[in-house]
């Protein structure tokens, strides 16, 4: 029996928010909307999202001692989030620069702060965490060398889900444990490089192909690509059609309802439906942590 429906490691960034009618090219000045600051980070909102559906979620993060940090540690807590493992120390807390636009896309450049000072030891001092939860989910906020502690700190029995982002080249020994290894074409194209190929399809068959026991490929509002590694086939799996505001930590919260329904028991094509509902839900408010759903909110499939 475990404490924990998820354990997430990962990133806890205050998000510096501006709206603007289109994102500037190279070298362009815009003007946007007045400045927002929402609580943010890869980590923090995998988080916020499996507690507000229903899991009861622990966050293993760094953040500064400084008001962002403060910021973050009350939307964790409010969202039910168990914040004992997360630190507090060494840098100032992580910050993300977002620019939303009209259709809701954004660009995010990350400060990393705190977030790069998550060591290996941070990971071997919280190990009895580890035991704790049936699911791992882990992304690439964080030193990539604390990520390869991550996989190898695994308990028997647990599953490690990495979302990599932003994408970074995956130590073998990361790569092969996730179960699944969860990518947009962004991410799917920088692992594989040259040898991508056209199709998420392809995508999955090459990213599997890389070593991990099972690939998502998330599509945006086309859903989701599931590929097992038991046969040749992907499942494909439609999102529900949507307004979308703002997507920012839409995949956020896919990783995470998927990362906490794979931990209840659920096959991995069942866990990516219920996910691409929860996405779809959290692109229809803006903000991260802010936009995500309750288990009630989600919409039927
Ligand atoms: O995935 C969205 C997140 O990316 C934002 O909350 C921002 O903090 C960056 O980490």
């Amino acid at each position: 029996m475990h404490d924990y429906g998820l354990l997430v490691v990962g990133s806890a960034n205050a998000d510096l928010v501006v709206g603007v009618e289109r994102r500037p090219a190279p070298g362009e000045t815009v003007m946007g909307s007045d400045l927002a600051v929402h609580p943010g980070g890869k980590g923090a909102n995998q988080a916020v999202a499996a507690a507000r559906l229903g899991a009861r979620t622990a966050l293993l993060a760094k953040v500064g001692d400084d008001d962002h940090g403060r910021l973050l540690r009350a939307s964790l807590r409010a969202a039910g989030v168990d914040t004992a493992a997360v630190l507090v120390g060494e840098a100032p807390t992580g910050v993300a620069l977002i620019t939303v636009d009209a259709s809701g896309d954004n660009s995010i450049v990350v400060s990393p702060g705190a977030n790069s000072h998550l060591t290996p030891d941070d990971i071997r001092a919280a190990r009895d965490l580890f035991a704790r939860a049936p699911v791992v989910s882990v992304q690439l906020e964080i030193p990539l060398e604390t990520v390869a502690e991550v996989a190898r700190g695994l308990a028997p029995g647990a599953r490690l889900v990495l979302n990599p982002s932003p994408p970074a080249p995956l130590p073998a020994g990361v790569l092969t444990v996730c179960d699944p290894l969860i990518v947009n074409e962004h991410e799917a194209r920088f692992l594989l490089g040259e040898a991508a190929g056209d199709t998420p399809e392809d995508w999955a068959r090459a990213l599997l192909a890389l070593g991990p026991r099972s690939v998502v490929v998330t599509l945006g509002a086309a859903g989701a690509l599931v590929a097992d590694g038991r046969d040749d086939g992907c499942v494909w799996v439609p999102s529900p059609r949507v307004e979308a505001v703002d997507t920012t930590g839409a995949g956020d919260a896919f990783t995470a309802a998927l990362a906490w329904r794979l931990g209840l028991g659920e096959q991995l094509a069942g866990a990516a439906a219920f996910a691409v509902r929860v996405g779809a839900a959290a692109v229809t408010r803006r903000g991260a942590q802010q936009s995500y759903p309750t288990a009630d909110e989600v919409p039927a499939g």
